[in-house]
């Protein structure tokens, strides 16, 4: 366990390169289960979640090795069909194994991830799925024991857009018997990044980045070879630290694209950006402007992802925003720490809804990171603030973040990673 000890008052100024997306390579891994031969993944991003998902697929009997950014995942040897219930209470997202484990075997015993610190969080939209594709599911004190004789594909719609079940059925039907049609599925990029590993294994699967997504059943797969997507949520997080130090930054090797729903809310602040080819060059005023409203939304709306970190930036921004978080009801531990730091936030009764109004400067503190984006709100409050912030808790930010320290660093920050 570590913290991070940052002295603000610096602008970021230089230019850096985010690494794969945390939110792609996790499924992507899980879906290396399905070929049971080779899957060679590049970008892979080295952060807490990318080695947690190692040692899963390592316990369920992988071999998998690993060469700075690239996995190699050879999935021919797997002889456990259950998923280590430490790994799932460690990670949420291990839920993800489902999909691929009853795609490939018809079988895996896996935990129920409980609520988390970001609300209830439910897995009810995966377990219906499943259960429809032909899975029978029985819930033993927590243990969801998974079997089918052979998945078949259905019509799935889903009751909101859910990232994590849109992509365990995608992988539950790559090799199920027939079509599978998904209808109000997850637009995200990283969903076309799955599709995309998944159609290079020799699956049939079209319309990622919509809401409709097709999957044909296929008999077989091959090996495959993929490089993992830039993560736009890091690269969202450089470019606010940018912005509330009123600094100078570029980001590079990055999908412009995948970054509109950020940059264009950064450039209502008064940010100015460039983009060209796979670059963004943003610039910031001395001052920010605040927003008037802040909305998260699923793809391509406003990130929740992106939450406590425009939550830090419009605390010092000139006037007053509400941000309504939409996707996790609890996504708000970050409010009582920047509060400490001389933040003027307000719950609002029809919360999780708030109300900032921008204050001219905030006071370094010691505070607690609750979870992985409210840590990056809390340390670019401490790039921004008078004095030096303690941020403890780092665990949260290694989840997703690989070495924050280090990027900030070399953009001229003054922060210290203290183990
Ligand atoms: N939901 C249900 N039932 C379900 C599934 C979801 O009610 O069975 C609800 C959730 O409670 C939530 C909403 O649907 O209110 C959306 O949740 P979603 O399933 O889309 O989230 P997720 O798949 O669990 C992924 C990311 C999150 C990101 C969300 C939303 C991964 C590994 N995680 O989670 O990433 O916030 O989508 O975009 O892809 C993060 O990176 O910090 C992070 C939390």
């Amino acid at each position: 366990m570590g913290e991070y000890h940052v002295t603000g008052g610096k602008p970021l100024r230089g230019t850096i390169r985010p690494g794969g997306a945390k939110n792609a390579v996790l499924p992507i891994l899980a879906a290396t289960v399905l070929n049971g031969g080779t899957s060679v993944i590049h970008n892979c991003p080295g952060i807490s979640d990318t080695h947690l998902t190692v040692e899963i697929l390592r316990a369920l009997g992988c071999r998998v090795t690993l060469d700075g950014g690239t996995i190699t995942v050879d999935s021919s040897g797997i002889n456990n069909h259950n998923v280590p219930i430490d790994l799932v209470k460690r990670m949420r997202s291990s839920i993800i194994f489902m999909g691929s484990m009853l795609g490939r075997f018809g079988e895996v015993t896996i935990s129920a991830p409980g609520g988390c610190e970001l609300g209830v969080r439910s897995i009810d939209f995966h377990i219906r799925s499943m259960r429809q594709m032909g899975a029978v599911i029985t819930d033993e004190e927590g243990v969801l024991v998974c079997s089918a004789s052979g998945l078949t594909g259905q019509r799935v719609t889903f009751d909101t857009p859910s990232v994590g079940a849109t992509e365990n059925v995608m992988l539950a039907a790559v090799l199920a018997k027939g079509e599978t049609i998904i209808s109000n599925a997850a637009r995200e990029p990283e969903i076309t990044d799955l599709q995309d590993f998944l159609v290079s294994m020799g699956a049939n699967v079209r319309g990622a980045g919509t809401g409709r997504i097709i999957v044909n059943g296929v008999k077989k797969l091959h090996d495959v070879e993929h490089t993992i997507i830039p993560d736009r949520i890091v690269a969202g997080t450089y470019l606010t630290a940018a912005a509330i130090t009123g600094g100078e930054i570029i980001l590079t090797d990055i999908i412009p694209e995948h970054i509109y729903p950020i940059y264009s809310r950064l450039a209502e602040t008064g940010c100015h950006f460039k983009d060209e080819n796979k670059q963004i060059h943003l610039r910031a005023p001395k001052r920010l402007k605040s927003l008037d409203r802040l909305t998260t939304l699923p793809h391509p709306g406003f990130p929740t992802d992106m939450q406590p970190q425009f939550t830090a930036l419009l605390c010092l921004s000139h006037g007053s925003c509400v941000i309504n978080e939409t996707i996790f009801e609890a996504r708000n531990k970050h409010i009582e720490e920047l509060r400490r730091m001389g933040a003027d936030i307000t719950l609002l009764r029809s919360s999780p809804a708030m109300l900032i109004r921008g204050v001219k400067s905030l006071t370094g503190a010691k505070v607690e990171a609750k979870d992985l984006r409210g840590g990056a709100g809390l340390i670019l409050a401490g790039l921004a603030a008078e004095g030096t912030t303690v941020i403890q808790n780092s665990v949260h930010v290694e989840r997703g973040y690989d070495k924050i320290e280090d990027a900030l660093s070399l953009l001229g920050a003054d922060i210290r990673f203290i183990s």
